[in-house]
């Protein structure tokens, strides 16, 4: 039976929050049985910010063993870290040499970190797409489970693809796979706990606007009690006048497993007073197991890095045979 292959990753800068567990890594987990999956932490596109290097380090063993508090299981998953795969920066160049420049210009996500940096801003952010493309097409992926934001480096990635075989392989033998993105139907942008109207991101300066993984629970209680709202008596979904409203709702929803005509019955006549510390104790209550487990994981290095050892292996076998395939067809020498 085909399983179809799966490839995604996260950065590690800082640790992971509820928006990149609700987006993108609770679908890895559930999904992991039926698919043959890799799953990376992307410590080379961390670094296309300015960052701190003695953090780095730690933060991918970090975000590598909270990938196996949340469920990822090494028996149907391969775990790495992608600079341990060298043919990950080996096919980002190759890729470089045939992506025009204007594909780059134009991603979004660019355009917005671009700013906050002014004239610092390095090549390595421009590029990161292309190393995206490399992470992913060097798998032969079918699927790339991800959140809503990074549906245009998807898109990005297919076009790379299709243009790579174009140039360099033929229509009935295409050499790279054009892989679909997986983005949740809910979930696939959680907003910050201070602006409904902004995503919940790692680099927002202030950690209120953000659910940790690792939060213990009365620092959750505390961001759940502050967080913004509004004057409004009743709580509603998709009401574009209320963001902060549907955004908590759909946190709720999501972390205590109900469906949405349920939840939307049971806080229609609620204040907020009401509501938030039941969405707090949802919140802790979920994440508890995750925080226990990983607790048990930091106390266990030895398992987290032979775990990172043999899916390093696996993936450079996988990864070695398309980087092989690519270039012959660019025209690379073979060794002698
Ligand atoms: P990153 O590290 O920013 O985020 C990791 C995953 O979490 C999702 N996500 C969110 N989902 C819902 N709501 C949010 N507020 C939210 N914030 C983040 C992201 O969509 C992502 O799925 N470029 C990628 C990492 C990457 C990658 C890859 C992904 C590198 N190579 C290959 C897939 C395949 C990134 O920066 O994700």
């Amino acid at each position: 039976m085909h399983r179809p292959r799966v490839l995604s990753g996260v950065q590690p800068t800082g640790h992971l929050h509820l928006g990149n567990y609700l987006g993108a890594i609770r679908h890895w987990v559930a999904g992991q049985q039926e698919r043959e999956n890799f799953f990376c932490v992307v410590d080379l596109h961390a670094m296309t910010v300015p960052y701190n290097p003695a953090e780095l380090a730690q933060n991918t063993y970090t975000v590598a063993a909270l990938y196996l508090a949340c469920g990822l299981d090494p028996q149907y998953s391969v775990i790495f870290i992608q600079s341990h795969v060298p043919a990950h920066s080996q096919l980002t160049w190759l890729l470089n040499c045939i992506t025009p420049l204007n594909w780059l210009e134009r991603m979004i996500q660019f355009k917005e970190k671009a700013l906050k940096q002014g004239e610092d801003v390095g090549v390595g952010l421009l590029d990161y797409p292309v190393l995206m493309a490399a992470d992913i097409l060097l798998y032969q992926a079918d699927l790339v489970p991800v959140g809503e934001d990074q549906k245009q480096h998807l898109e990005l990635t297919r076009d790379i693809a299709q243009r790579f075989n174009y140039l360099f392989a033929s229509p009935e033998n295409p050499i790279l796979k054009l892989p679909q993105p997986l983005i949740p139907t809910t979930g696939a942008r959680v907003m910050s706990l201070t602006d409904g109207t902004s995503k919940m991101s790692k680099s927002d300066p202030s950690d209120m606007s953000r659910i940790n993984l690792t939060d213990p629970p009365d620092l959750i209680q505390k961001k759940i009690k502050r967080c913004k709202t509004d004057p409004i008596r009743g709580l509603e979904f998709d009401n574009p006048q209320r963001p902060e409203c549907h955004n908590l709702l759909t946190l709720y929803q999501l972390l205590s497993d109900k469906d949405k005509a349920t939840v939307a019955a049971e806080v229609q006549d609620m204040g907020w007073g009401e509501f938030k510390p039941l969405l707090a104790e949802v919140i802790i209550e979920h994440l508890r197991p995750i925080q226990t487990k990983y607790a048990e994981l930091m106390n266990a290095q030895d398992y987290l890095r032979q775990v990172l050892r043999e899916g390093r292996e696996r993936a450079h076998q996988i990864a070695q045979a398309t980087l092989a395939q690519v270039q012959k067809a660019m025209g690379i020498a073979p060794l002698l």
